[in-house]
């Protein structure tokens, strides 16, 4: 006979707030278990293939067996040093390669061990509302608290930095942003940033940017990196992805980029847990960073498309929504009479086609859903089609 044993995960783990992706996940198996043809409008996963010169350069790498053996912690020195060309090219910021970068499995890991790396249990992080949830769960991970700053429309979704209780600025250890944001499109100023490496200064507060979509960009807009305000290099540390930008979200890729104190601290961290990106998928980042710019511009070109599709689709609906200057997504008001879940239940109910609730992005944001533009024109076509037909308006008197 077994004994039934009573082993618990940890606390921290059975108290963290359930991940909204993984009940979409359950929403959607069972609507595909009725047979329904689903359009999937819910994650951000980049539906196209990774350039061709990519692939080659990792089939290449892999067929070296240098290669086979564990990476090096930091990255390998052709990585860092195509790093610091990009940051100077695409930013004109100088990265030395040396000891101001540090290679991730992807942004994401980065994001929550550098909440590891930084917080104490108890200690204060700061993360504006709507956030990407590793922003979040990095420091409740961590058993540190999160204060959320609400971000609203009348201040184009920038934190109102003068709204920070005094008490919690003193406290705060790590403050998080993401501009070009995901999920409300949201971009940022040099002149905000200004004034964000002021206050963190001020507050003895690590500045932690998050630019996953710097490149996801349209209309002639150009994001700014943080480390492009003076000083920034005293306070900040910024995570960048290739998941967007070069369609390599399965590769698991990335990089930060910043003080040598913090991304010492990353890199600590980090050695403790995992031993760094493969060297494969690094020689294939190399050739990501130096592809010629039409394979990067293919892409936004594509994004543009749905971009300036949906908008106009969503306005026909009764939506008041402008077109967004970057990301792949669009961050729509629900209307009243339903939460961000009641209403993409009853969407996906009704159509088949998936957006992810609002209330996935934080507590502050359970009046919006998001519409991510991750599948092919034709099946925005159908999808725009099937919410007329089922009748999905934006109705507001609120
Ligand atoms: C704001 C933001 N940061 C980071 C990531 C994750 O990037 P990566 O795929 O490099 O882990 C995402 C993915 O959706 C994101 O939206």
């Amino acid at each position: 006979m077994q004994t039934k044993l009573n082993i618990t995960p940890s606390k921290k783990l059975l108290n963290l707030p359930v991940y909204i992706f993984a009940e979409l996940d359950e929403w959607k198996e069972a609507a595909r278990a009725k047979g329904v043809d689903l359009i999937d409008l819910g994650i951000g996963n980049p539906d196209g293939p990774t350039p061709a010169p990519v692939v080659e350069a990792a089939v290449k790498s892999i067929q070296d067996p240098v290669n086979h053996g564990y990476p090096s912690f930091k990255g390998k020195e052709t990585f860092r040093q195509a790093i610091a060309e990009w940051m100077l090219r695409r930013y004109n910021v100088t990265i030395d390669p040396k000891e101001e970068i540090q290679t991730l499995i992807g942004a994401k890991e980065g994001l929550a061990h550098l909440a590891m790396a930084y917080t104490d249990p108890g200690d204060i992080n700061i993360v504006p509302d709507p956030y990407y949830p590793v922003h979040s769960r990095g420091t409740w991970i961590s058993n540190g608290d999160v204060y959320h700053v609400k971000l609203e429309t009348k201040n184009n979704y920038l934190p109102d930095l003068s709204s920070i209780p005094e008490e919690v600025a003193q406290r705060a250890k790590v403050f998080f942003t993401n501009y070009p944001n995901n999920p409300s499109a949201a971009t940022v100023t040099k002149e905000y940033y200004q004034e964000l490496v002021d206050y963190c200064i001020k507050y003895n507060i690590l500045l932690c940017t998050d630019l996953a979509y710097g490149e996801i960009v349209y209309d002639g807009y150009r994001p700014p990196s943080i480390f492009e305000i003076p000083r920034a290099k005293d306070v900040a540390i910024e995570f960048h992805s290739f998941s967007k930008t070069f369609n390599m979200a399965g590769w698991r890729v990335g990089f930060a980029v910043g003080n040598k104190e913090y991304i010492r601290a990353l890199y600590s961290m980090k050695t403790n847990v995992d031993y760094g990106t493969s060297t494969i998928v690094q020689d294939a980042a190399i050739a990501a960073l130096n592809l010629p710019q039409f394979h990067i511009d293919k892409i936004v070109q594509k994004y543009q498309r749905r971009r300036d599709f949906m908008v106009e689709g969503f306005r026909k609906l009764g939506w008041e929504v402008s077109f967004p200057k970057a990301t792949m997504y669009l961050w729509l008001d629900v209307p009243e009479g339903y939460d961000s879940k009641s209403w993409c239940k009853m969407i996906l109910d009704k159509t088949g086609v998936v957006f992810t609730p609002g209330i996935a992005f934080g507590k502050y944001s359970d009046d919006h859903f998001r519409v991510s533009m991750v599948q092919s024109d034709e099946r925005l076509n159908e999808a725009m089609d099937r919410l007329e037909a089922a009748n999905i308006k934006f109705v507001m008197d609120r």
